[in-house]
């Protein structure tokens, strides 16, 4: 029986993942120790997402100072709407305008790395595309019939998607696209730029880490002297008993 229910626990996960349909993920591979990158990421989402998006979990002085910059270059350079440093990162849209303007919510982006993973996150950010029966002219092959509009055209450009064809035939296929104009990056620099942005949106998620990581070196070190002192003294204290 309770191998039943363990092989049953054990499926379970599998099942919940192919029933969401199968897409397309690229690895964001971006690194959280990189302060320059979350910095990029910090710039971009202020002023690219957090008209839209709020991220209520997240203090513009907290950010500051993981992310390696003073309050006063963030306040110079990342606030807009004379908030306090000490504030977090609201927006002056009400839910009930979203609704009027997306004809849905725009969900806070505190957590949503944590929520959707950062390669979701990294996917979905650079797989929008023309779509002409969409309200706002794109659609999305990462989240389909995505009520966001693509922000960032200006930095890549617009794509049309050439394979979607082949997308229904075969879940799980990636998606092919082709230039139809020009933005202000070539391809290489927006996949880095999007890296950034993702990392952002994972420190964000769990501010901690970044401390964790530094924490985590010095309780190793500390494991590793401890274990120099405590080895000898075993040995010193069972010597006589064999
Ligand atoms: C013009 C307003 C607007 C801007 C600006 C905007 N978004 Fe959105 N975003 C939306 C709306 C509306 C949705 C909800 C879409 C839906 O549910 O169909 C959304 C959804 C999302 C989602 C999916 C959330 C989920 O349900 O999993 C992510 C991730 C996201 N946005 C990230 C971003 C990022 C990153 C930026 C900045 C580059 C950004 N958005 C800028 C309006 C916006």
């Amino acid at each position: 029986m309770k191998k039943t229910i363990l092989a049953i626990l054990m499926v379970l996960p599998s099942l919940a993942f192919s029933a969401g349909g199968k897409i397309h993920i690229d690895k964001a591979d971006f690194d959280l120790n990189n302060k320059e990158s979350l910095q990029r990421g910090a710039r971009l989402f202020v002023n690219y997402c957090l008209s839209c998006h709020s991220a209520a979990y997240q203090r513009y002085n907290r950010m500051a100072e993981d992310i390696g910059l003073t309050d006063a270059q963030v306040k110079s350079n990342l606030m807009f709407a004379g908030e306090k440093v000490g504030e977090t990162m609201t927006i002056a849209m009400q839910t009930e305008d979203a609704k009027v303007y997306f004809g849905t919510k725009v969900p806070d982006l505190s957590v949503i790395s944590r929520a959707r993973g950062a390669d979701w996150l990294y996917t979905y950010l650079r797989t929008f595309h023309t779509d002409e029966s969409r309200p706002f002219g794109v659609n999305n092959t990462t989240f389909k019939d995505v009520g966001m509009p693509h922000v960032l055209w200006e930095l890549e450009g617009m794509k049309k998607l050439v394979n979607a064809d082949e997308m229904s035939e075969h879940p799980g296929t990636a998606p092919k696209f082709e230039q139809v104009s020009a933005g202000e990056m070539s391809a290489a620099e927006y996949d880095n730029a999007m890296r950034d942005l993702t990392a952002f949106m994972v420190y964000m998620g769990e501010p901690a880490k970044l401390v964790r990581y530094e924490l985590g070196i010095y309780v190793l070190l500390f494991l590793v002297l401890l274990f120099l002192v405590a080895y000898p003294m075993k040995k010193e204290f069972w010597k006589d008993i064999h």
